[in-house]
């Protein structure tokens, strides 16, 4: 993968192009904003610590769209955030018609790439840019249950003091207070985490998993969380650009699996050259199929308030 486009050089597209390029994850890293001069001077500063970190990524910013021409995968970090008390519903109707620009640039300038979504609410805009698309849905994916997963690991890591290296936790569902953090699934070198933590310690890591990005919110008021969202997209296109094929909770197009059709929902699957290459299904418990089955009416909720379109691509 020799060129990544990413969408939005704001917060979220800024750290994560730091991420990428310190990586080495392409030869080329392209940053687009509407913001006159914005992905430019945010593409310049990165270029300019390479010879203190160590990289070779060539980057360059524009607000021209064409500019995305020849990437292999886009990432599509552009849109509001929300601010305090709102929910990632709220800007929907925001990032939906910017999202449908920047799909129409894809289709036209990047035609072969892949799609990773991060903008919110990222489920339902995954939704909106694979039927927009008319993609294969291994070729449109978002990210949400990576940062889940990596706040949900952090959490237990400082309720128990142990190391994060050991630690694996897992969060499926819509990216929203619905979530679904699998607990049968959070181990410390594959033991289970209820064996270190009572049920109330646990209760309270769920919740602040629950509450992660609202927690970060809350505190720096002007600015939601960008840190640890860029690292989640780092691992994503690590995986995908090492053909590592790592299993992730990656918001997938759901055909049947798990019960759904015709949605986008986090679910655990393989990311390799071939983007969201399998979905591994799972069986849920019958308390993890409830709180599955709330996240999905949630999801679907949104996916009603989107506007109509011809589905360009299909
Ligand atoms: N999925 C996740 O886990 C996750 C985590 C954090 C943030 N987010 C979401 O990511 C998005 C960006 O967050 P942020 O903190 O970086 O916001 P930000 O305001 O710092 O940056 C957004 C950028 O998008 C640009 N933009 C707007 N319309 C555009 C268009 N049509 N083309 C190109 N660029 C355009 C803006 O100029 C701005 O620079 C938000 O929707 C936020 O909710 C998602």
């Amino acid at each position: 993968m020799s060129k990544i486009t990413i969408v939005g050089a704001g917060r979220v597209g800024e750290a994560a192009a730091q991420f990428i390029a310190k990586e080495e994850l392409c030869r080329e890293l392209v940053l687009i904003d509407v913001r006159d001069g914005a992905a430019a001077g945010t593409a310049l500063d990165i270029q300019e610590s390479a010879p203190l970190m160590h990289f070779d990524t060539k980057l360059q910013g524009y607000t021209d769209p064409q500019a995305m021409e020849g990437s292999e995968l886009v990432v599509v970090t552009a849109g509001l955030p929300r601010k305090p008390g709102m929910s990632r519903s709220d800007v929907l109707d925001t990032n939906v018609s910017i999202l449908d620009v920047i799909v129409d640039d894809v289709l036209k300038h990047a035609a072969d790439a892949m799609l990773m979504i991060v903008s919110n609410p990222v489920d339902v805009l995954t939704y909106r840019a694979w039927r927009r698309t008319g993609w294969d849905r291994t070729r449109v994916f978002g990210q949400a249950g990576v940062l889940d997963s990596s706040r949900m690991a952090s959490f237990v890591a400082l309720e128990t003091g142990f190391s994060v290296e050991d630690i694996h936790a897992m969060v499926l569902g819509g990216h929203g207070d619905s979530m679904v953090p699998m607990t049968r699934f959070t181990t410390i070198n594959g033991i289970s985490v209820d064996h270190f933590v009572d049920a109330p310690t646990i209760e309270r890591i769920i919740e602040r998993t629950r509450q992660g990005g609202a927690e970060i919110l809350a505190l720096k008021k002007n600015s939601s969380a960008y840190g640890a969202p860029a690292a989640a997209i780092a691992a994503m296109v690590s995986s995908i650009r090492m053909n590592r094929k790592r299993v992730l909770p990656t918001v997938s197009i759901l055909q049947g699996e798990y019960g759904q059709h015709d949605i986008a929902m986090g679910v655990p699957a393989v990311l390799g050259r071939g983007g969201m290459e399998r979905i591994v299904e799972l069986v849920l418990t019958e308390e993890e199929q409830v709180m599955f089955s709330r996240s999905s009416a949630a999801v679907r909720e949104d996916i009603a308030r989107l506007p109509a379109q011809q589905p360009v691509g299909l």
